[in-house]
């Protein structure tokens, strides 16, 4: 079974349809891109996902005994979130504090662990404001790994990076779901970078959806022409 299956979802604004049609799973150490132009649902979709919006049709299961607290969630980014006045230490424990009153010595190793695996252990100590815009980043998918025990999902995080800090930042997401096995749903601008990297392919901005492997996605006009920069999606 899949750890989460979209089966013919539709998501509304005040009655005013969206998305339609949309059906996709995810597996145990898939790398999914959804990819589509501005305001083509990508994000209504991922909080579809997170339940932070209901369909208005379809369903949204999960499965592997997969829980929606196990999910782990970076949000587009925002510029409250680029100004927060805590540590670094703060940021990535309050990724668990949101479910526990008190941290636990393991809960703290676990916020650790999550700056080790993004090759961040040296930012611990120091304050969230003064970052980099790329080190922001990376602190901020440490605190969402650590509520991420299976399945990690992303909306546009290399948004407002420079194309080195955006590089290092996707390495750093190849190794989350190498080396963790961890799942991973990624909205992307980018079809270039995104076919690097991604197992599958969900393009929200052709009827019908496209969903499938990477491989196959390649092959299909639309891609070709995105590829070639001679379509203006
Ligand atoms: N909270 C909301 N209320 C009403 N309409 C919304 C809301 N959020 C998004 N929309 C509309 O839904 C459509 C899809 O938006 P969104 O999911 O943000 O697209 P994307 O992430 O692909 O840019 C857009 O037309 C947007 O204006
Ligand atoms: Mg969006």
């Amino acid at each position: 079974m899949a750890l989460l299956s979209c089966q013919d979802a539709a998501f509304a604004y005040d009655g005013q349809v969206v998305l339609s049609d949309v059906s996709f799973e995810v597996n145990a150490g898939d790398y999914l891109c959804i990819v589509g132009e501005n305001g083509s649902g990508k994000t209504t979709l991922m909080k579809g996902l997170l339940r932070l919006v209901a369909p208005l049709k379809g369903k949204i299961v999960l499965g592997e005994g997969l829980r929606q607290d196990e999910i782990g969630y970076l949000p587009q980014q925002s510029p409250a979130q680029r100004d927060f006045p805590a540590s670094v230490k703060e940021v990535v424990e309050s990724g668990i504090r949101g479910k526990r009153l008190f941290l636990s010595h393991q809960d703290r190793a676990r916020a650790r662990e999550a700056l080790e695996l993004l090759e961040a252990r040296a930012l611990y100590s120091r304050s969230f404001m003064e970052l980099s815009g790329g080190q922001k980043q990376r602190v901020l998918l440490a605190r969402a790994l650590c509520s991420a025990g299976k399945l990690l999902l992303m909306d546009e995080p290399t948004a407002g990076l420079d194309p080195i800090a955006a590089r290092e930042l996707y390495r750093l997401i190849e190794k989350i779901n190498r080396e963790k096995g961890i799942a991973i749903v990624m909205i992307s601008h980018d079809v270039h970078t995104a076919s690097q990297f991604a197992s599958h392919i969900l393009h929200l901005q052709q009827t019908p959806l496209y969903y499938g492997r990477t491989a196959d996605y390649m092959d299909t006009f639309h891609a070709q022409c995105l590829m070639g920069g001679t379509c203006d999606v």
